[in-house]
């Protein structure tokens, strides 16, 4: 039943919670680690980007990882590592325990950000499928905002200890609640377990007819497509790829973590001088970016992906425009201008690029390759975010503020063109259909 599979993907997005809060949990973290311990900017540039070089790697792992044990126990071992990796971070007594740390946060983050949608993808039905594996997006944009509120809350008493230990708990939930959670079907039927996909199947859609009908499509459709990447490359296979990769690199490069890692930075130069205040305004673009995010939930399954992506990218375009003049250098008391568009920018790409990026990478690969297409698609993602945020502040430095953000608009005007004419629609369909129906448009 449908109440079922929305609980499962409660249950499975609390992998994007973890992504988002320990992404997110850095930038207040930061202030009280580098008096603590004493570190250099170089050094806490390191810490900062640990974390992302970690989810490289996490990203890496994933797809051998999933096919191997299958995506249920992969996001148990995730939890795991997420709880253990957080606890020892919160612990750490010197720097170097504290990128190790880090780094097995990252390699948490890494896997969960292709498990949790690639799971979800599996076991939803067509119909809804946009909306469930966009919840991992929506827990995403959640984390991030919790942690921005857990950071002022611990930064009275200046604990990062508690910043960083807190994520222990959520992990505590995802590790129990996925043992009670069933294994994807698709995965089981591809290793030959038709049976238990069955009664899984018959579960989640109320109905042994429903189920019946949904497992043999799902067995002649791994019959039919060779297993593996070797008899995978089809014409649109490669195309997808190439879709998967693209949009996990312009999801990065239009500059989304300029605005998440570093925004109060933005509205320090937009005039905001007080910390509190441009605190307070981060908050708010957090939010902005929750609220636009449940309005995705919504309308992907209705306007369907591909509408959403070109509409999105538009407006991250136009925002991007007037956010590199409102911070050209000569301007004036343009702080609400900055945050109005901030918040245009950050919403365009929460009904856009940020949900449809993932759901699209979990719905386009043929059943053989998905996990490591997935993978591949993840590791250009974090790829490309490490690369932002190694590049931001020295590029504000060199080009100044406003030739940056015109930068990013400009890669926006490249994005949508490639959305425009590879992108295709796969609202509605089972994840066998969009194999059968590209298979023959190419
Ligand atoms: C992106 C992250 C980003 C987040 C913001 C995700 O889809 O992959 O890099 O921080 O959205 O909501």
């Amino acid at each position: 039943m449908i109440k079922s599979v929305v609980f499962i993907a409660f249950i499975a997005a609390l992998g994007g919670f973890l992504f988002g809060y320990d992404t997110g949990v850095i930038s207040g973290a930061i202030l009280f680690i580098q008096k603590d311990l004493s570190l250099t900017n170089t050094e806490i540039e390191i810490l900062v980007g640990a974390v992302l070089g970690g989810a490289v790697l996490g990203a890496f792992l994933s797809g051998g990882l999933s096919d191997w044990l299958g995506r249920k126990k992969l996001l148990i071992c995730t939890a795991l590592l997420f709880g253990a990796a957080s606890i020892f971070t919160a612990l750490s007594v010197n720097y170097i325990m504290l990128i190790i740390g880090r780094i097995f946060v990252g390699i948490a983050i890494g896997v969960s950000s292709m498990i949790s949608p690639l799971y979800i993808a599996e076991v939803a039905p067509a119909k809804h499928r946009g909306a469930l594996v966009a919840l991992n997006q929506f827990a995403i944009t959640i984390g991030i905002v919790i942690s921005y509120s857990v950071d002022l809350g611990f930064a009275e008493i200046g604990s990062w200890r508690w910043m960083m230990g807190v994520a222990a708990f959520p992990a505590v939930v995802l590790l129990i609640g996925m043992f009670f959670m069933p294994d994807s079907p698709r995965w089981l039927i591809f290793h030959g377990f038709r049976d238990q996909a069955k009664v899984i199947l018959t579960h989640l859609r109320g109905n042994e007819e429903a189920a019946e009908k949904e497992t043999a499509e799902i067995e002649t459709h791994i019959k039919e497509k060779a297993r593996g990447w070797k008899g995978a490359i089809t014409p649109w296979v490669k195309h997808a790829l190439i879709i998967g990769i693209g949009l996990a690199i312009f999801q990065q490069l239009t500059g989304i973590n300029t605005v998440i890692y570093y925004a109060p930075k933005i509205f320090q130069l937009a005039g905001f001088h007080s910390d509190k205040v441009a605190i307070l305004a981060t908050v708010c673009v957090g939010l902005v970016n929750v609220f636009a995010t449940v309005f995705a939930l919504w309308l992907l399954d209705r306007v369907g992906r591909r509408r959403l992506l070109l509409i999105g990218l538009a407006g991250m375009v136009i925002s991007l425009i007037i956010l590199a003049f409102t911070l050209r250098n000569d301007a004036h008391e343009t702080g609400y201008l900055t945050l109005i568009s901030l918040a245009l920018y950050v919403a365009s790409f929460a009904i856009g690029l940020g949900p449809v990026f993932w759901v699209l990478i979990a719905e386009i690969y043929p059943m053989g390759i998905r996990a490591k297409a997935m993978s591949l698609a993840a590791i250009a993602n974090w790829g490309a975010n490490l690369l932002v945020a190694l590049t931001f502040l020295t590029l504000l430095d060199s080009l100044g503020s406003m030739s940056a953000f015109l930068l990013y608009a400009g890669i926006g005007v490249i994005s949508w063109f490639f959305s425009f004419f590879l992108v295709p629609e796969t609202k509605g369909l089972t994840l066998e259909e969009i194999q059968n129906k590209e298979l023959h448009s190419l």
